[in-house]
């Protein structure tokens, strides 16, 4: 007769659980969350060009057309991994910007270190690798003038839950996700994907 105690909620990725783990000045006090969309780079940047405010994210359980560099397509599946985007309109010249990929990969190798003790590397500028195989990757876009940034869209898609069989022929010995590192290696730490999403807007700040 003293209530009731909940023990496990389920990893969805809404704004209240990723601010949690968060402890930022702006980056994330505006999250928009989706079960799908097609790609939430597109999205970002077609609410940027209407002018959201700066450090705005966006965040999916499942991309329909998520998009990868070099125009090609970025597996994302429903409830397996963190496929976000950030929206910052930085006072840099448009030059600078290879600094805000490679600061977005520190971000994750730092996120993912804190929340899970598992160290990643990079792959210069912007690829995340853990056992040589592709963990996350980043798709910096931005809109400028020629001495002005409007704003830039930081798309990370990080693989957390997949199984081998999960990921397509092609990219099955290439990719691999956080979980399947973590079941190979029996290092058997807990973490949900909110924890990691708020620790990466943190670093991202
Ligand atoms: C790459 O390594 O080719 C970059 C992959 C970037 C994927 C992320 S997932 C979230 C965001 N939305 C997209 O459509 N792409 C990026």
């Amino acid at each position: 007769k003293v209530g009731y105690k909940l023990v496990s909620a389920p990893d969805v990725l809404i704004p209240s659980n990723i601010s949690e783990s968060m402890n930022t000045e702006f980056i994330g006090h505006e999250i928009l969350y989706f079960e799908e969309i097609d790609s939430t780079n597109n999205y970002a940047k077609k609410i940027a060009y209407e002018g959201c405010k700066d450090g705005t994210v966006v965040i999916a359980e499942k991309q329909t057309s998520g998009r990868g560099r070099l125009g090609r397509t970025w597996e994302s599946g429903k409830g397996e991994g963190i496929w976000m985007s950030v929206i910052l309109r930085p006072d840099i010249s448009p030059e600078a910007i290879q600094l805000i990929t490679l600061a977005s990969s520190v971000a994750v190798v730092k996120a993912i270190k804190d929340t899970t003790g598992i160290i990643t590397g990079i792959k210069w500028p912007n690829d995340i690798l853990l056992d040589g195989r592709k963990l996350c990757g980043i798709l910096v876009e931005m809109s400028s003038e020629l001495d002005r940034i409007n704003f830039v869209v930081i798309g990370i898609g990080i693989n957390i839950s997949q199984d081998n069989k999960d990921f397509s022929e092609e990219l099955s010995n290439k990719a691999i996700s956080l979980k399947s590192y973590i079941s190979q290696n029996k290092k058997g730490v807990d973490f949900t994907r909110s924890m990691i999403a708020g620790k990466l807007l943190t670093e991202i700040e």
